[in-house]
């Protein structure tokens, strides 16, 4: 007891003095960069990817590798999608692409996809500390979350996009988003790219995301994924779950920071949108844990989008067959559809068949 005491006191030590990273794979260089500047909520940026993280929920696959999808427009028109990624076998759904007007790498992760919102929300009070997250002495973290990431067909497809995104670009900002379980893979992702791929300029936004680690875990990474903003959701029951136990800081999930809280304020007949910008602990008290979460419908929709999809259902997907040829399934029927940047522009809508595009 005492020796492990005392190992807690050498980590909390070892965070404060932000001394010499010897535990973690970070750059020198990358550490200064980020000292200087505190993460900035971009109003406007969220705006944008919070229809990134919407148009992940649909399910017809051939409007999403298309980007004809009906939420396919507006802000994220223009979106080169090169990476589709469905495990089937986890019911799990991301892409990646290159949004030029953000100069940058955009991934996105779907929450859950179950008949019943309602029993996922049930499940996340059980949810366990259940895993060390590697390299990081006592930062712990739910297993579940962290596999959906980590230990399926997502992680290899996401990182091979990147590189060949980079290979045809040069050097892009990366921007990872996500609702609900998934802002928890964003999350992982996000930390992922910088610890293990040496990533700069790592941007997370997530929405509605439930808690993904202990309070160690998420000092780790704050320093570590600065530019890291949870958006949440007025009385959202998500963003308070796993629940954090204020008495048992070192025992209880907790959030990292930066929290924006949007909720309404009534005055009278009047009703004015507030963005509030909490405080770098990731437990801000006055913000959404100054509410009781328990709503369901306020989990759905971030700052006007939809965050579900058209309808709840099984994990079945809907495609059409001229997409195949973009397609490689594993012996699980996991699929990643993959594009090479260099292809001509796909246009599945017309009749006429696509070309071979192994270029
Ligand atoms: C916020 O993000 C938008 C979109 O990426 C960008 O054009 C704008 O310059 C950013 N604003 C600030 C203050 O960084
Ligand atoms: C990864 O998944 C495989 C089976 O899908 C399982 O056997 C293995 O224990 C998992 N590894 C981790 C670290 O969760
Ligand atoms: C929360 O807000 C109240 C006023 O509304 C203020 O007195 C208090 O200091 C704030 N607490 C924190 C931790 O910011």
């Amino acid at each position: 007891m005492g020796r492990r005491r005392w190992m807690i006191v050498e980590v909390i030590a070892f965070l404060l003095v932000l001394s010499c990273g010897r535990d973690l794979n970070i750059k020198e260089k990358y550490r200064n960069k980020h000292k200087d500047h505190l993460p900035v909520y971009n109003h406007t940026l969220a705006t944008i990817l919070v229809e990134y993280a919407s148009a992940v929920y649909i399910s017809d696959l051939t409007e999403l590798f298309t980007w004809s999808c009906s939420r396919c427009d507006g802000l994220t028109k223009g979106f080169e999608i090169t990476d589709l990624i469905v495990d089937i076998q986890h019911c799990l759904q991301g892409f990646v692409g290159v949004a030029k007007d953000l100069n940058a790498i955009v991934i996105a992760f779907r929450g859950t996809q179950e008949h019943s919102i309602q029993n996922w929300v049930e499940d996340l009070y059980w949810k366990q500390l259940d895993l060390n997250y590697p390299g990081m002495p006592d930062a712990m973290v739910h297993h579940g979350f962290y596999s959906a990431y980590h230990n399926t067909t997502v992680r290899p497809a996401v990182l091979s996009a990147i590189k060949r995104s980079k290979d045809n670009y040069g050097e892009l900002d990366i921007m990872v988003t996500g609702h609900s379980m998934g802002g928890a893979m964003a999350a992982f992702c996000g930390i992922d790219l910088v610890v293990n791929h040496e990533a700069n300029n790592v941007q997370v936004i997530t929405f509605g995301q439930p808690r993904i680690g202990n309070a160690i875990f998420a000092s780790y990474y704050s320093e570590l994924v600065p530019n890291a903003i949870r958006v949440t959701n007025d009385h959202d029951i998500v963003p308070h779950l796993p629940p954090y136990f204020f008495h048992f800081p070192q025992k209880t999930y907790h959030h990292f920071p930066r929290e924006v809280w949007l909720y309404n304020i009534g005055l009278g007949s009047l009703i004015y949108k507030v963005e509030k910008i909490c405080d770098s602990s990731g437990e801000d008290p006055n913000c959404s844990r100054s509410v009781l979460g328990d709503s369901i419908s306020d989990h759905l929709v971030y700052l006007g989008a939809e965050m579900m999809g058209e309808t709840w259902r099984s994990c079945g997907i809907v495609m059409n067959s001229r997409i195949n040829e973009y397609g490689t399934t594993d012996v699980q029927g996991n699929i990643v559809f993959s594009k090479h940047l260099t292809s001509p522009v796909l246009k599945l809508n017309t009749e006429v068949g696509v070309g071979s595009n192994q270029a």
